[in-house]
Protein backbone atom coordinates (compact mmCIF):
# COMPACT_ATOMS: atom_id res chain seq x y z
CA UNK A 1 0.00 0.00 0.00
CA UNK A 2 1.29 3.53 -0.81
CA UNK A 3 1.29 6.48 1.91
CA UNK A 4 2.57 9.37 1.16
CA UNK A 5 5.32 11.01 4.23
CA UNK A 6 5.75 14.61 4.88
CA UNK A 7 8.72 16.18 6.39
CA UNK A 8 7.42 19.43 8.15
CA UNK A 9 8.99 22.73 8.50
CA UNK A 10 10.72 23.12 4.30
CA UNK A 11 9.88 26.63 3.09
CA UNK A 12 7.88 25.82 -0.27
CA UNK A 13 7.94 28.53 -3.15
CA UNK A 14 8.19 29.05 -6.61
CA UNK A 15 5.65 27.73 -10.04
CA UNK A 16 2.99 25.37 -10.35
CA UNK A 17 0.94 24.33 -13.19
CA UNK A 18 -2.35 22.90 -12.76
CA UNK A 19 -3.92 20.16 -15.15
CA UNK A 20 -7.31 20.40 -16.98
CA UNK A 21 -10.26 20.04 -14.55
CA UNK A 22 -11.69 16.66 -13.46
CA UNK A 23 -14.82 17.66 -12.92
CA UNK A 24 -15.07 19.14 -16.30
CA UNK A 25 -13.17 16.50 -18.25
CA UNK A 26 -15.17 13.18 -16.87
CA UNK A 27 -18.61 15.63 -18.27
CA UNK A 28 -17.13 16.26 -22.03
CA UNK A 29 -15.64 12.42 -21.83
CA UNK A 30 -19.40 11.10 -21.25
CA UNK A 31 -20.81 13.96 -23.52
CA UNK A 32 -18.96 12.61 -26.57
CA UNK A 33 -21.15 9.84 -26.92
CA UNK A 34 -23.54 12.16 -28.40
CA UNK A 35 -21.49 12.94 -31.15
CA UNK A 36 -20.48 10.04 -33.43
CA UNK A 37 -16.91 10.29 -34.38
CA UNK A 38 -13.72 11.22 -33.34
CA UNK A 39 -13.84 13.81 -30.26
CA UNK A 40 -10.41 15.39 -29.10
CA UNK A 41 -10.01 16.00 -26.10
CA UNK A 42 -6.74 18.11 -24.90
CA UNK A 43 -5.91 19.25 -21.40
CA UNK A 44 -6.90 16.08 -19.85
CA UNK A 45 -5.50 15.57 -16.47
CA UNK A 46 -4.17 12.42 -16.24
CA UNK A 47 -5.77 11.16 -13.62
CA UNK A 48 -7.53 7.65 -12.16
CA UNK A 49 -10.58 8.86 -12.59
CA UNK A 50 -10.08 9.73 -16.07
CA UNK A 51 -9.00 6.31 -16.82
CA UNK A 52 -12.22 4.82 -14.97
CA UNK A 53 -14.10 7.17 -17.46
CA UNK A 54 -12.04 5.79 -20.25
CA UNK A 55 -13.04 1.99 -19.09
CA UNK A 56 -16.85 3.21 -18.76
CA UNK A 57 -16.96 4.50 -22.50
CA UNK A 58 -14.65 1.38 -24.02
CA UNK A 59 -17.31 -0.93 -22.28
CA UNK A 60 -19.42 1.04 -24.68
CA UNK A 61 -18.18 0.11 -27.68
CA UNK A 62 -15.89 3.46 -27.86
CA UNK A 63 -12.07 3.54 -28.46
CA UNK A 64 -9.64 5.85 -26.72
CA UNK A 65 -6.55 6.51 -28.55
CA UNK A 66 -3.97 8.49 -26.29
CA UNK A 67 -2.38 10.90 -28.62
CA UNK A 68 0.15 12.24 -25.71
CA UNK A 69 0.02 11.89 -22.26
CA UNK A 70 -2.99 14.87 -21.80
CA UNK A 71 -5.03 14.58 -24.98
CA UNK A 72 -7.48 11.30 -26.01
CA UNK A 73 -8.66 10.44 -28.88
CA UNK A 74 -12.11 9.50 -28.64
CA UNK A 75 -13.88 7.44 -31.13
CA UNK A 76 -18.09 6.92 -30.52
CA UNK A 77 -18.94 5.76 -34.00
CA UNK A 78 -19.00 1.98 -32.90
CA UNK A 79 -20.83 2.75 -29.79
CA UNK A 80 -23.37 0.27 -29.35
CA UNK A 81 -23.93 -0.32 -25.82
CA UNK A 82 -25.75 1.83 -23.32
CA UNK A 83 -25.44 -0.37 -20.17
CA UNK A 84 -22.79 0.72 -17.09
CA UNK A 85 -21.87 -1.94 -14.32
CA UNK A 86 -22.16 -1.24 -10.67
CA UNK A 87 -18.57 -2.76 -11.03
CA UNK A 88 -17.73 0.48 -12.67
CA UNK A 89 -20.21 2.90 -10.69
CA UNK A 90 -18.47 1.91 -7.60
CA UNK A 91 -15.62 2.63 -8.74
CA UNK A 92 -16.28 6.50 -9.47
CA UNK A 93 -19.77 7.66 -9.24
CA UNK A 94 -19.19 10.07 -12.21
CA UNK A 95 -20.46 7.30 -14.40
CA UNK A 96 -23.81 7.83 -13.87
CA UNK A 97 -22.91 11.27 -16.25
CA UNK A 98 -23.21 8.57 -19.15
CA UNK A 99 -27.11 8.44 -18.96
CA UNK A 100 -27.87 12.02 -20.27
CA UNK A 101 -25.89 10.70 -23.35
CA UNK A 102 -26.82 7.44 -23.58
CA UNK A 103 -30.75 8.56 -23.46
CA UNK A 104 -29.87 11.54 -25.68
CA UNK A 105 -28.04 8.93 -28.68
CA UNK A 106 -30.22 5.29 -28.05
CA UNK A 107 -33.35 6.97 -26.26
CA UNK A 108 -32.44 4.09 -23.12
CA UNK A 109 -29.73 3.73 -20.74
CA UNK A 110 -28.92 1.00 -17.92
CA UNK A 111 -26.88 2.70 -15.38
CA UNK A 112 -26.00 1.05 -11.86
CA UNK A 113 -27.63 2.62 -8.64
CA UNK A 114 -24.76 4.39 -7.28
CA UNK A 115 -24.19 3.98 -3.80
CA UNK A 116 -23.77 6.24 -0.63
CA UNK A 117 -19.82 7.62 -0.56
CA UNK A 118 -17.51 9.53 2.49
CA UNK A 119 -19.01 12.70 1.56
CA UNK A 120 -22.47 11.56 2.46
CA UNK A 121 -25.42 9.94 0.87
CA UNK A 122 -25.38 11.40 -2.45
CA UNK A 123 -28.69 10.93 -3.88
CA UNK A 124 -29.70 10.77 -7.43
CA UNK A 125 -33.16 11.56 -7.45
CA UNK A 126 -32.93 15.24 -8.53
CA UNK A 127 -31.40 14.03 -11.79
CA UNK A 128 -34.36 11.14 -12.20
CA UNK A 129 -37.60 13.11 -11.40
CA UNK A 130 -35.97 16.18 -14.60
CA UNK A 131 -35.36 13.16 -16.34
CA UNK A 132 -38.88 12.22 -16.02
CA UNK A 133 -39.85 15.55 -17.02
CA UNK A 134 -38.27 15.17 -20.37
CA UNK A 135 -40.27 11.87 -21.02
CA UNK A 136 -37.97 9.07 -19.42
CA UNK A 137 -39.32 6.47 -17.86
CA UNK A 138 -37.87 4.62 -15.25
CA UNK A 139 -37.37 1.34 -13.24
CA UNK A 140 -35.06 -0.03 -10.73
CA UNK A 141 -34.22 -3.52 -11.75
CA UNK A 142 -31.61 -5.43 -9.00
CA UNK A 143 -29.70 -1.81 -8.32
CA UNK A 144 -29.88 -0.53 -12.33
CA UNK A 145 -31.84 2.09 -13.16
CA UNK A 146 -33.15 1.10 -16.11
CA UNK A 147 -34.12 4.04 -18.40
CA UNK A 148 -36.68 4.13 -21.82
CA UNK A 149 -38.61 6.81 -23.42
CA UNK A 150 -41.60 5.19 -24.74
CA UNK A 151 -42.51 8.40 -26.49
CA UNK A 152 -39.14 10.25 -27.03
CA UNK A 153 -37.87 12.95 -25.25
CA UNK A 154 -40.12 16.61 -25.69
CA UNK A 155 -38.39 19.68 -23.88
CA UNK A 156 -40.01 20.62 -20.50
CA UNK A 157 -39.57 23.38 -17.75
CA UNK A 158 -37.51 21.71 -14.90
CA UNK A 159 -37.12 23.66 -11.88
CA UNK A 160 -34.22 21.94 -9.46
CA UNK A 161 -34.60 21.98 -5.87
CA UNK A 162 -31.27 22.34 -5.23
CA UNK A 163 -28.56 23.68 -7.59
CA UNK A 164 -26.73 20.47 -8.55
CA UNK A 165 -24.47 19.96 -10.60
CA UNK A 166 -24.50 16.25 -11.61
CA UNK A 167 -28.03 16.89 -12.42
CA UNK A 168 -27.73 20.13 -14.11
CA UNK A 169 -25.18 18.35 -16.62
CA UNK A 170 -27.27 14.72 -17.14
CA UNK A 171 -30.66 16.77 -17.89
CA UNK A 172 -28.56 19.52 -20.35
CA UNK A 173 -26.97 16.72 -22.31
CA UNK A 174 -30.46 14.62 -22.12
CA UNK A 175 -32.26 17.35 -23.60
CA UNK A 176 -30.03 18.38 -26.44
CA UNK A 177 -31.94 16.29 -28.99
CA UNK A 178 -35.32 16.61 -26.83
CA UNK A 179 -38.30 18.27 -29.48
CA UNK A 180 -39.05 21.97 -28.61
CA UNK A 181 -37.24 23.76 -25.63
CA UNK A 182 -36.18 22.77 -22.63
CA UNK A 183 -35.40 25.30 -19.48
CA UNK A 184 -33.75 24.08 -16.47
CA UNK A 185 -34.21 26.51 -13.81
CA UNK A 186 -31.91 27.12 -10.76
CA UNK A 187 -29.20 25.21 -12.75
CA UNK A 188 -25.67 24.54 -11.44
CA UNK A 189 -23.31 27.44 -12.28
CA UNK A 190 -20.23 26.08 -11.99
CA UNK A 191 -17.50 26.86 -14.55
CA UNK A 192 -17.14 23.04 -15.46
CA UNK A 193 -20.91 23.52 -16.64
CA UNK A 194 -20.30 26.29 -18.41
CA UNK A 195 -17.59 23.98 -20.35
CA UNK A 196 -19.83 21.33 -21.03
CA UNK A 197 -22.43 23.67 -22.64
CA UNK A 198 -19.32 25.50 -24.53
CA UNK A 199 -18.35 21.93 -26.02
CA UNK A 200 -21.92 20.55 -26.47
CA UNK A 201 -22.52 24.09 -28.55
CA UNK A 202 -19.02 23.85 -30.73
CA UNK A 203 -20.86 20.41 -31.59
CA UNK A 204 -23.77 21.65 -32.87
CA UNK A 205 -26.27 22.02 -29.73
CA UNK A 206 -28.19 24.76 -29.24
CA UNK A 207 -27.62 25.86 -25.38
CA UNK A 208 -28.24 29.19 -23.92
CA UNK A 209 -27.53 30.54 -20.43
CA UNK A 210 -24.85 28.29 -19.32
CA UNK A 211 -23.64 29.72 -15.94
CA UNK A 212 -26.29 31.18 -14.92
CA UNK A 213 -29.22 30.17 -12.72
CA UNK A 214 -31.43 29.67 -15.65
CA UNK A 215 -30.41 27.24 -19.04
CA UNK A 216 -32.37 27.33 -22.22
CA UNK A 217 -31.33 24.20 -24.70
CA UNK A 218 -33.47 24.27 -28.23
CA UNK A 219 -33.46 20.32 -29.27
CA UNK A 220 -31.37 20.15 -32.32
CA UNK A 221 -30.98 17.11 -34.98
CA UNK A 222 -27.78 15.55 -34.51
CA UNK A 223 -23.90 16.72 -33.09
CA UNK A 224 -20.81 16.02 -34.88
CA UNK A 225 -17.65 15.57 -33.00
CA UNK A 226 -14.77 18.57 -32.46
CA UNK A 227 -11.55 19.32 -30.57
CA UNK A 228 -12.02 20.79 -27.33
CA UNK A 229 -9.87 22.04 -24.44
CA UNK A 230 -10.65 20.81 -20.79
CA UNK A 231 -10.92 24.32 -18.95
CA UNK A 232 -7.97 24.26 -15.77
CA UNK A 233 -8.73 23.46 -12.82
CA UNK A 234 -9.59 25.60 -9.74
CA UNK A 235 -9.48 23.05 -7.33
CA UNK A 236 -6.04 21.91 -8.01
CA UNK A 237 -5.47 25.39 -8.40
CA UNK A 238 -7.36 26.12 -4.65
CA UNK A 239 -5.19 23.40 -3.31
CA UNK A 240 -2.09 24.68 -4.37
CA UNK A 241 -3.00 28.65 -3.49
CA UNK A 242 -4.26 26.92 0.02
CA UNK A 243 -0.33 25.44 0.10
CA UNK A 244 1.69 28.69 -0.48
CA UNK A 245 -0.90 30.38 1.69
CA UNK A 246 -0.24 27.79 4.65
CA UNK A 247 4.18 27.41 4.60
CA UNK A 248 4.54 30.63 2.86
CA UNK A 249 5.54 30.93 -0.48
CA UNK A 250 5.30 32.86 -2.40
CA UNK A 251 3.58 30.06 -4.89
CA UNK A 252 2.70 30.94 -8.44
CA UNK A 253 0.22 29.01 -9.86
CA UNK A 254 -0.70 29.12 -13.37
CA UNK A 255 -2.88 27.61 -15.63
CA UNK A 256 -6.46 28.67 -14.66
CA UNK A 257 -8.94 31.47 -14.39
CA UNK A 258 -8.36 32.98 -11.36
CA UNK A 259 -12.12 34.35 -11.85
CA UNK A 260 -12.90 30.62 -11.12
CA UNK A 261 -11.97 31.08 -7.45
CA UNK A 262 -13.46 34.71 -6.71
CA UNK A 263 -14.99 34.06 -3.23
CA UNK A 264 -12.18 31.89 -2.67
CA UNK A 265 -9.57 34.63 -2.90
CA UNK A 266 -11.25 37.31 -1.16
CA UNK A 267 -11.33 35.15 1.91
CA UNK A 268 -8.12 34.04 2.10
CA UNK A 269 -6.98 37.86 1.35
CA UNK A 270 -9.45 38.47 4.55
CA UNK A 271 -7.48 35.64 6.48
CA UNK A 272 -4.33 37.90 5.86
CA UNK A 273 -3.16 36.01 2.97
CA UNK A 274 -1.41 37.88 0.11
CA UNK A 275 -2.68 37.29 -3.29
CA UNK A 276 -1.29 38.79 -6.46
CA UNK A 277 -3.19 38.44 -9.53
CA UNK A 278 -2.45 37.09 -12.95
CA UNK A 279 -4.49 36.72 -16.22
CA UNK A 280 -4.09 32.95 -16.06
CA UNK A 281 -2.81 32.85 -12.28
CA UNK A 282 -2.16 33.66 -8.72
CA UNK A 283 0.65 33.80 -6.82
CA UNK A 284 -0.02 33.50 -2.88
CA UNK A 285 2.29 34.40 -0.08
CA UNK A 286 1.79 34.60 3.64
CA UNK A 287 4.32 36.63 6.06
CA UNK A 288 2.06 37.09 9.03
CA UNK A 289 -0.59 34.81 11.10
CA UNK A 290 -3.58 33.34 9.66
CA UNK A 291 -6.46 35.61 10.64
CA UNK A 292 -10.02 33.53 11.69
CA UNK A 293 -12.65 34.04 8.97
CA UNK A 294 -15.96 32.40 9.14
CA UNK A 295 -16.89 30.42 5.69
CA UNK A 296 -19.79 28.45 4.35
CA UNK A 297 -19.89 26.28 1.09
CA UNK A 298 -22.80 26.71 -1.02
CA UNK A 299 -23.18 25.93 -5.05
CA UNK A 300 -21.01 28.41 -7.27
CA UNK A 301 -20.52 30.84 -7.02
CA UNK A 302 -20.42 30.41 -3.31
CA UNK A 303 -17.28 28.73 -1.41
CA UNK A 304 -16.38 25.53 -3.14
CA UNK A 305 -16.92 22.41 -0.66
CA UNK A 306 -14.14 20.53 -2.74
CA UNK A 307 -12.36 23.64 -0.96
CA UNK A 308 -13.57 22.97 2.44
CA UNK A 309 -11.03 20.71 3.77
CA UNK A 310 -7.90 23.03 2.35
CA UNK A 311 -9.23 25.93 3.91
CA UNK A 312 -9.91 24.20 7.31
CA UNK A 313 -6.36 23.54 7.26
CA UNK A 314 -5.69 27.14 7.48
CA UNK A 315 -7.89 28.79 10.03
CA UNK A 316 -6.47 25.42 12.19
CA UNK A 317 -3.79 27.71 12.99
CA UNK A 318 -5.05 31.02 12.76
CA UNK A 319 -5.07 33.49 15.44
CA UNK A 320 -8.18 32.71 17.02
CA UNK A 321 -11.76 30.80 16.46
CA UNK A 322 -14.05 29.87 13.39
CA UNK A 323 -16.63 28.61 12.00
CA UNK A 324 -17.27 26.63 8.97
CA UNK A 325 -20.38 25.32 7.57
CA UNK A 326 -21.12 23.13 5.00
CA UNK A 327 -24.00 23.42 3.40
CA UNK A 328 -23.42 21.00 0.54
CA UNK A 329 -22.35 16.86 1.42
CA UNK A 330 -23.66 16.25 4.84
CA UNK A 331 -20.53 14.46 5.74
CA UNK A 332 -17.60 15.88 4.89
CA UNK A 333 -15.93 16.59 8.26
CA UNK A 334 -14.60 12.95 8.49
CA UNK A 335 -11.46 15.29 7.87
CA UNK A 336 -11.65 17.37 10.90
CA UNK A 337 -11.03 14.14 13.39
CA UNK A 338 -7.91 13.18 11.28
CA UNK A 339 -6.34 16.94 11.50
CA UNK A 340 -7.15 16.42 14.87
CA UNK A 341 -4.44 13.60 15.75
CA UNK A 342 -2.38 16.28 14.15
CA UNK A 343 -3.36 19.11 17.25
CA UNK A 344 -6.30 20.80 15.46
CA UNK A 345 -8.88 22.00 17.74
CA UNK A 346 -12.33 21.41 16.03
CA UNK A 347 -15.52 21.01 17.40
CA UNK A 348 -18.26 19.25 15.09
CA UNK A 349 -21.99 20.57 15.65
CA UNK A 350 -24.12 19.11 12.47
CA UNK A 351 -23.19 20.39 9.81
CA UNK A 352 -21.20 23.17 11.48
CA UNK A 353 -17.34 23.37 12.69
CA UNK A 354 -15.73 25.26 15.23
CA UNK A 355 -12.25 25.78 14.77
CA UNK A 356 -10.46 27.29 17.57
CA UNK A 357 -6.93 27.97 15.97
CA UNK A 358 -3.69 26.14 17.51
CA UNK A 359 -0.10 27.64 17.22
CA UNK A 360 1.26 24.42 15.35
CA UNK A 361 -0.13 20.61 13.87
CA UNK A 362 2.61 17.70 15.29
CA UNK A 363 3.23 15.37 12.50
CA UNK A 364 0.92 12.45 12.91
CA UNK A 365 -0.52 8.52 10.99
CA UNK A 366 -3.56 10.18 9.48
CA UNK A 367 -5.89 8.45 6.61
CA UNK A 368 -7.48 10.11 3.43
CA UNK A 369 -11.23 10.31 3.43
CA UNK A 370 -11.71 11.59 0.20
CA UNK A 371 -9.45 13.05 -2.19
CA UNK A 372 -9.93 16.66 -0.73
CA UNK A 373 -9.26 15.82 2.62
CA UNK A 374 -6.48 13.84 0.99
CA UNK A 375 -4.65 16.28 -0.19
CA UNK A 376 -5.58 18.46 2.87
CA UNK A 377 -3.58 16.11 4.85
CA UNK A 378 -0.54 16.29 2.90
CA UNK A 379 -0.72 20.27 3.35
CA UNK A 380 -0.98 20.27 6.74
CA UNK A 381 2.21 17.93 6.89
CA UNK A 382 4.38 20.60 4.90
CA UNK A 383 4.15 22.96 8.52
CA UNK A 384 3.78 20.01 10.97
CA UNK A 385 6.57 19.59 13.20
CA UNK A 386 8.36 15.72 12.82
CA UNK A 387 6.90 13.46 10.18
CA UNK A 388 2.89 13.00 8.53
CA UNK A 389 2.32 9.60 6.63
CA UNK A 390 -0.86 10.24 5.40
CA UNK A 391 -2.35 6.69 3.85
CA UNK A 392 -5.59 5.99 1.35
CA UNK A 393 -3.81 8.00 -1.05
CA UNK A 394 -5.81 6.14 -3.87
CA UNK A 395 -8.25 9.17 -2.94
CA UNK A 396 -5.67 11.91 -3.91
CA UNK A 397 -4.29 9.75 -7.30
CA UNK A 398 -8.03 9.72 -8.13
CA UNK A 399 -8.06 13.81 -8.69
CA UNK A 400 -4.72 14.67 -8.43
CA UNK A 401 -1.84 14.10 -11.34
CA UNK A 402 1.95 14.03 -9.81
CA UNK A 403 0.78 15.64 -6.50
CA UNK A 404 3.78 14.37 -4.95
CA UNK A 405 6.16 15.41 -7.61
CA UNK A 406 4.85 18.67 -7.97
CA UNK A 407 5.09 19.71 -4.11
CA UNK A 408 8.69 18.83 -4.43
CA UNK A 409 9.50 20.61 -6.96
CA UNK A 410 8.17 23.80 -4.88
CA UNK A 411 10.26 21.97 -2.25
CA UNK A 412 8.13 20.56 -0.07
CA UNK A 413 10.10 17.32 1.89
CA UNK A 414 7.09 14.91 0.59
CA UNK A 415 8.00 11.06 -0.67
CA UNK A 416 5.46 8.32 -1.82
CA UNK A 417 6.01 5.50 -0.38
CA UNK A 418 5.15 1.87 -0.04
CA UNK A 419 4.94 -0.38 2.53
CA UNK A 420 3.63 -3.64 3.65
CA UNK A 421 -0.26 -4.13 4.07
CA UNK A 422 0.68 -5.18 7.72
CA UNK A 423 2.20 -2.28 8.65
CA UNK A 424 -0.69 0.25 7.83
CA UNK A 425 -3.34 1.27 9.56
CA UNK A 426 -6.14 -0.13 6.84
CA UNK A 427 -9.54 1.27 5.88
C1 LIG B 1 -19.96 17.57 -8.18
C2 LIG B 1 -18.47 17.38 -8.15
C3 LIG B 1 -17.95 17.41 -6.72
C4 LIG B 1 -18.41 18.68 -6.04
C5 LIG B 1 -19.91 18.83 -6.16
C6 LIG B 1 -20.43 20.15 -5.59
C7 LIG B 1 -18.02 15.97 -10.04
C8 LIG B 1 -17.51 14.65 -10.54
N1 LIG B 1 -18.14 16.10 -8.73
O1 LIG B 1 -20.57 16.46 -7.52
O2 LIG B 1 -16.53 17.37 -6.76
O3 LIG B 1 -18.06 18.59 -4.68
O4 LIG B 1 -20.30 18.79 -7.53
O5 LIG B 1 -19.78 21.22 -6.17
O6 LIG B 1 -18.29 16.87 -10.82
N2 LIG B 1 -28.24 15.95 -4.43
C9 LIG B 1 -29.47 15.37 -4.18
N3 LIG B 1 -30.14 14.81 -5.23
C10 LIG B 1 -29.62 14.80 -6.50
C11 LIG B 1 -28.37 15.40 -6.75
C12 LIG B 1 -27.69 15.97 -5.69
O7 LIG B 1 -29.95 15.35 -3.05
O8 LIG B 1 -30.28 14.27 -7.41
C13 LIG B 1 -27.49 16.55 -3.32
C14 LIG B 1 -26.19 15.81 -3.04
O9 LIG B 1 -26.40 14.70 -2.18
C15 LIG B 1 -25.36 16.89 -2.40
C16 LIG B 1 -25.81 18.16 -3.14
O10 LIG B 1 -27.08 17.85 -3.71
O11 LIG B 1 -25.69 17.01 -1.04
C17 LIG B 1 -24.87 18.62 -4.24
O12 LIG B 1 -24.62 17.60 -5.14
P1 LIG B 1 -24.17 17.85 -6.65
O13 LIG B 1 -24.03 19.31 -6.90
O14 LIG B 1 -25.07 17.07 -7.53
O15 LIG B 1 -22.72 17.23 -6.66
P2 LIG B 1 -22.14 16.18 -7.67
O16 LIG B 1 -22.55 16.51 -9.06
O17 LIG B 1 -22.38 14.80 -7.16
Amino acid sequence: MDVIEVEGGHHIEGRVLVEGAKNSALKLMAATIMAPGVTTLTNVPNIADVHVMGKVLKELGATIEVLDEHTLAIDTSSVDRWETPYSLVSQMRASTAVMGPLISRFGKAIVAMPGGCNIGARKIDMHLLGLEALGVSFRIDHGDINASTPQGLSGNTVMLSFASVGATENLMMASVFAKGTTIIDNAAREPEIVDLATMLNEMGAHIVGAGTPVIEIEGVGELHPVVHRVVGDRIEAGTFIAAGALAGGPVTVDGFDPAHLGIVLRKYEQMGIDIQYGERSVTASRSGDILPVDIQTLPFPGFPTDMQAQTMCLLALAKGSCMITENVFENRFMFASELQRMGAKITIEGHHAIVRGVPAFSGAEVQASDLRAGAALVMAGLVADGTTVVSNIRHIDRGYERFVEKLQALGAAAVRTTVPDEDVFTD
